[in-house]
């Protein structure tokens, strides 16, 4: 099965992209495939559900209708978003049977700090994680066995992309802003799910997946688009490159491949310019994500020194 999917991908890839950036993917394909079990993958989705699932309980414990109305969003926004919140609230039962089922041991939910203070960041911060996931399942696809699991995972990241356009929508972004979706690895999304957790039970089962140091991007004055100088801060921590260098690079994933800019060192962080093809188009657009490497050929767990930080991208 996962032949055939990485098959599969790579001709709808190939009908789609320029060559030189096909083999990139394919070698992506090929370097993603550790040796992980399908009960870890289904396991690390729930993670994933765990925390959205809490997530949205929170933001409709926090917030009321008439909140939620005073920052303009209206009540078939509210009656939405509660069918949201009950479609993770089914994720998460649906994973725990089919983990139970397959005689593994489910994860719980953990200790979360969402930094939510109001509405607005409530309905910002769920649409980076609504994206998150659709690159968390996206990504996690190829390496899963099973046709039917390959199928289950599929129609949960469906409805997980259709979550994220309504409240991208509701945001006044496009819902849909890019004709392709990126894929990241375990550790990557890990990452950007780790600073949103405080502690798991102990009796959760240890995944395979490890975190890269945090990296956010600074606040702007404006939106980001292509061409934007932009900042990436490294919290808590002093980034290099597995040669022990600094990162010189800050690598945009996409599914053709990375997309390479060079990054200044600067107080807190690093320096760099969104990149722009040479015909002033964009080619990084909606919910991006960037990491820093030391590398300007490939991307993998071995490479990536921080990251990656979630960037929204706007139409230029
Ligand atoms: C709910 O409110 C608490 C207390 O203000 C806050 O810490 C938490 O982040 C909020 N969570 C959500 C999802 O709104
Ligand atoms: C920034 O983006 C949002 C959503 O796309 C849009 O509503 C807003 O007008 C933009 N602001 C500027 C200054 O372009
Ligand atoms: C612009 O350049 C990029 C990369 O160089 C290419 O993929 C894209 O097709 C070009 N677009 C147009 C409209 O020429
Ligand atoms: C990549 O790095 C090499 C040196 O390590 C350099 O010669 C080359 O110009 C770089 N390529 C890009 C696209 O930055």
């Amino acid at each position: 099965m996962k032949a055939a999917f990485a098959v599969a991908a790579f001709a709808a890839i190939a009908a789609a992209s320029p060559v030189a950036q096909t083999g990139t993917f394919l070698k992506k394909i090929r370097q993603a495939a550790p040796a992980i079990t399908d009960a870890d993958i289904l396991n690390y989705a729930l993670t994933l559900e765990h925390l959205e699932d809490t997530f949205y309980q929170e933001g409709l414990k926090n917030f009321t209708e008439a909140q939620f109305a005073a920052a303009g969003f209206d009540a078939t926004f509210y009656a939405n978003l509660k069918e949201v919140s009950s479609d993770e609230t089914t994720h998460v039962a649906f994973l725990t049977a089919a983990l139970t089922k397959a005689g593994a041991t489910p994860v719980a939910a953990c200790t979360y700090d969402f930094g939510v203070t109001d509405v607005m960041s409530f309905i910002a911060t769920a649409s980076v994680l609504e994206g998150v996931g659709v690159s968390a399942y996206l990504g996690a696809a190829a390496d899963i066995m099973s046709a039917a699991y390959l199928t289950a995972a599929g129609s949960i990241l469906t409805v997980e992309s259709r979550h994220s356009s309504y409240i991208r929508a509701s945001l006044g972004e496009s819902p849909f802003p890019s004709p392709f979706d990126v894929p990241l690895t375990l550790d990557e999304v890990y990452t950007l799910a780790a600073p949103f957790i405080v502690s798991c039970p102990s009796s959760n089962p240890t995944l395979p997946v490890k975190a890269f140091p945090k990296l956010t991007s600074a606040p702007t004055n404006g939106n980001i688009t292509a061409g934007s100088k932009i900042t990436l801060l490294t919290p808590g921590s002093v980034v290099t490159a597995a040669d022990g260098h600094s990162p010189i690079y800050a690598a945009f994933i996409t599914v053709t491949g990375p997309v390479f800019t060079p990054a200044t060192a600067v107080a807190g962080g690093f320096s760099l310019t969104v990149p722009t093809a040479p015909n002033g188009t964009a080619p990084i657009s909606g919910q991006s994500y960037v990491v820093l490497t030391g590398c300007n050929t490939t991307v993998t767990d071995d490479t990536v020194a921080a990251g990656p930080a979630a960037i929204e991208v706007g139409p230029l």
